[in-house]
This record gives structure tokens, sequence and C-alpha cells, in this order.
């Protein structure tokens, strides 16, 4: 099939790359000059495991194609996904002004006899497929109608990857969900999504409202999961229990499940934070008061500066001129992402109690440079970032701070003092190399 893709962010070109690996052929549209031109340079934009290898295939065997021109990349796709961005707007709406604005424009390019399927792919409350259609109906002066009958359907896809797995998410997903009205429309996406679910993985068509909701509904359980799991770890400081126990004690009932159970110092991403802000401000709208999930990112706002009252007790509650070593950057391992990163949270409190900080991140370094610039010191090792600092405060669990050597991290550090936002060491372990060390809950 010929497909085109709007938005080539972290969505966007995983799906275009891995719909172009099962023969498709795809345009991925951005209006960002520069990446079109890396990307059209064989150069990719983001850090996501395994996906350079078929982005370059796909694109050395002619089926993968980048534009900044929407009517050229759109000109014969059968299918459009729009994979564009939905920050919080004002009071925490998901704003809708990028997916409104390109359905505005479609609608003064879609013509009365090509059909095409319009994908909300983005993540967008309940009623956006319906505005999606009225814009473009509206742009074309009521010139083009939807429906089986008519020119274009607009269908939800809410996209399920998560960073980090991406490439494996889209190749091999849970579940599809499609949330179509026409019979077309079902028959096209159906048949698009066949080769990614050969294993018997169901694609699971419904209502689009239902299809819209059901994103929300999967981040923001998700984010309830940690969050409570949070609390449960402030309850085990508080009571001398141990929340990793407690995890393994309630994670191996299936009916909970072991995943998503990590305490931590939050939930960051770009996803999570905004989603589950955007479901509220939905419920609020009609009149429902959504009381967990308002819980839900009140815990997650203390719990990203948890350790900050920690790591002052240790120093005598003065950081003025203290030195701090910070592993990890990126809102969780295997990314470059640092939308809403806890690190962003803890710098900025670093920063403000007057400490200085230099930091490490195997793939995130570039993006917070550019979002901060040069409040930070950036190191090329991990244990480049210790030398001369006061302590060590690890933010994200990649897999290089796992079993780090402790015998540099003594060697390098002015106190052998280890602030560990991700529980990554055995406390006994830590406890016998002599360290002043502090995790989450335990
Ligand atoms: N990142 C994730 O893990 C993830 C997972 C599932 C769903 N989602 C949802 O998918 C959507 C996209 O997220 P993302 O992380 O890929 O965002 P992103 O910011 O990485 O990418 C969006 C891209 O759209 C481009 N863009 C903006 N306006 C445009 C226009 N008018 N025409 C063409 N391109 C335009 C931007 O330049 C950018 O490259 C969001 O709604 C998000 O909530 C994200």
């Amino acid at each position: 099939m010929k497909i085109a893709v709007v938005g080539t962010g972290y969505v966007g070109l995983v799906s275009g790359t891995c719909l172009a690996e099962t023969g498709n052929n795809v345009t991925c549209i951005d209006i960002d000059v520069n990446k079109v031109n890396k990307l059209n340079n064989g150069e990719i934009t983001i850090y996501e495991p395994g996906l350079e290898k078929i982005f370059l295939r796909n694109i050395k065997e002619g089926r993968l194609h980048f534009t900044t021109n929407l009517k050229e990349g759109i000109e014969d796709a059968q299918i459009i996904f729009l994979a564009l961005p939905t920050p919080p707007g004002e009071n925490g709406h998901a704003d809708l002004k990028y997916v409104l604005g390109v359905a505005n424009d479609l609608g003064t390019l879609l013509k009365k006899d090509d059909f095409k399927v319009i994908v909300d792919k983005s993540t967008v409350p309940v009623g956006t497929a319906e505005k999606v259609r009225a814009t473009i109906i509206a742009a074309s002066n009521n010139t083009l109608q939807s429906g089986d009958e008519g020119c274009f359907e607009v269908v939800s896809n809410p996209e399920f990857l998560r960073e980090g797995v991406a490439v494996e998410d889209f190749m091999k997903p849970d579940r599809v969900v499609i949330g179509a009205n026409t019979e077309k429309a079902k028959k096209l996406m159906g048949d698009l999504y066949a080769p990614f679910v050969r294993q018997g993985n169901p694609i699971i068509f419904m209502d689009e409202k239902s299809a819209e909701l059901t994103k929300y509904a999967a981040n923001s359980f998700l984010a309830t999961k940690i969050s409570f799991m949070n609390e449960i770890a402030q309850l085990c400081e508080r009571m001398g229990a141990n929340v990793d126990m407690v995890r393994l004690g309630i994670g191996s009932d299936d009916r909970i499940g072991k995943r998503f159970l990590f305490s931590g110092i939050g939930y960051g991403g770009s996803c999570f934070p905004k989603d589950v802000q955007a479901l509220i401000k939905s419920s609020d709208e009609c009149n429902y008061d959504f009381k967990i999930l308002k819980a839900v990112e009140e815990v997650n706002e203390n719990q990203k500066l948890h350790l900050m009252p920690k790591i002052k007790s240790y120093f005598n509650d003065n950081l003025k001129g203290k030195h701090f070593a910070l592993w990890g950057l990126a809102f969780k391992p295997n990314t470059d992402d640092i939308r809403e990163a806890p690190s962003l949270y803890m710098i900025d409190a670093l920063l403000e109690a007057g400490a200085t900080v230099s930091a490490y991140d195997p793939e995130a370094m570039k993006n917070i440079k550019q979002t901060i610039g040069d409040k930070i010191n950036y190191c090329d090792t991990q244990y480049d970032a210790l030398e001369n600092a006061d302590a060590l405060i690890i933010v994200t669990e990649w897999n290089e701070f796992r079993t780090p050597n402790f015998e540099t991290i003594t060697s390098s550090l002015k106190n052998k003092a280890i602030f560990d936002g991700r529980n990554l060491y055995d406390i006994d372990d830590m406890n016998a190399k002599g360290f002043h060390y502090v995790s989450i809950g335990r």
C-alpha cells in the first residue's frame, strides 16, 4: 500500500519505518526542514534500539521517503497517518492545534474521486476524530464528504509503543486498536496491520470514541500502578519494610502482574504526565471528578523530588558549593527522550540549592544540552562525572549503571555517598562496601 505519515518524531518515524519494513511504500512528512534533510541523508534523528538498521534498509530499497511537502507526500497515499504532537495546552488540555492544522490543510488538498483514510495516531481526547472530520469538510468549503460513499474517512488508531522498545512493540504489538465507523476504512486498516498480528494478537475494532479513550485509559492505569507503588514505598520507609520484597510479593499474583511496579523518583516522558493531565481535564469537562487520577498526579509530582530532603539532610541542610555527579538524564533507559524527565526536576532543585552538577547519559546529553545549555557540566563517561563530586545521584536505570566499578566510585567521590532514585543496588552489599547508600522504599 501507499502510506503517508504526517509528523516524523518518535511515533511517526518508528511507524513509518516499520510500515515500510512490511513492504508498503511510505512517505514521512515533517515541517522541520533540518530533520527532513538529515533523514534524507540517511541520518537517524532519534535514538531507538533496532531502528537505524531497518531505517537504512528501507531507504535503500526505495520504500521509505521523507519530505516537507504535504501535498506531494499524500498524493498517492491510500492511508494518511497523523503522528503529530499533542502537548499540554492551556489548563492541561491536549493541544490539538497541530492535528487540526494538518486536518485543515488536508481539506484543501484531498480530491473528491480519491478515497483516503486519515488515521489519528496521536493521543487525542474523545471527540477528536469527529473534529478532524469536520475540519477537513469545512476547509474544503463543504465539497468533500466522509464515509463509505465519500472520499475520505477518519479512523482512530492509538499507538501503544514504548520508547526504548518501540520497534519491537510496533512490529509485534500486543494488540492493535482501531476505532472506525465504516466498512471500507476497517478493511483497509485490517489489511495494513495483518502482517503485524500473524501470531494471533488481536486487532480490536471498536467505535472511534472508545478507541480514543482506550489510549488515555491505558496510560492512566499504568501511571496509577507506578504512583501506587511509590506510595507503598513511602510506607515501607516509615514502617521499615522493603518495597522490593513487597513488589515481588504482589507482582507474582497474575491479577496484578509484574510490570510497572517499580518504585523510584517518579514517571516522566512525553506521554504519562500529559495524558494523565489531559484525562483529568476531559473528566472535569464532563463534570466528573476523577479522584484517583488527581492523586496519581500529585503523588508523582512529590516523588520527583523525594531524594532531595535525604540529600540535604546528609549535607547538614546546606548544599551551597556542593558538587554532584548525576547518572542518567533520559526519562527512562534506551531512549534519548528527556521530555518531563525527573532529571530536569532534580537538576533544577540542586542548582537552586546552590550546588553544581556534572552529568552523564549514554544517549540524552545532546537533548538536555539543547534544553538547559551550560547550566551543568557534561561528561564523556559515567566515571568522569564523579571527579570532585561530593556524592553520586542516580536518576535513570541505564544498564551500564547496574554493575559499576565501585572502587573507582570510591576513589573519585569526596564522600562515599550514593543517592539512588532507581533502586539499582543491593542494600546489604552497599553497606558492606561502606557506602552511605540511600534508595527508595527500602
Ligand atoms: N513518544 C511516544 O512514546 C508515544 C507513544 C504513543 C503515542 N504517542 C503520541 O503520538 C503523538 C506524537 O508523539 P511523538 O512523541 O512522536 O512527538 P514528537 O514531538 O517526537 O514528533 C512530532 C513531529 O511532528 C512534527 N510536526 C509538527 N507540526 C507538523 C506539521 N504541521 N506537519 C508535519 N509535521 C509536523 C514535528 O516537527 C515533530 O517531528 C503524540 O500525540 C503522543 O502523545 C507518543
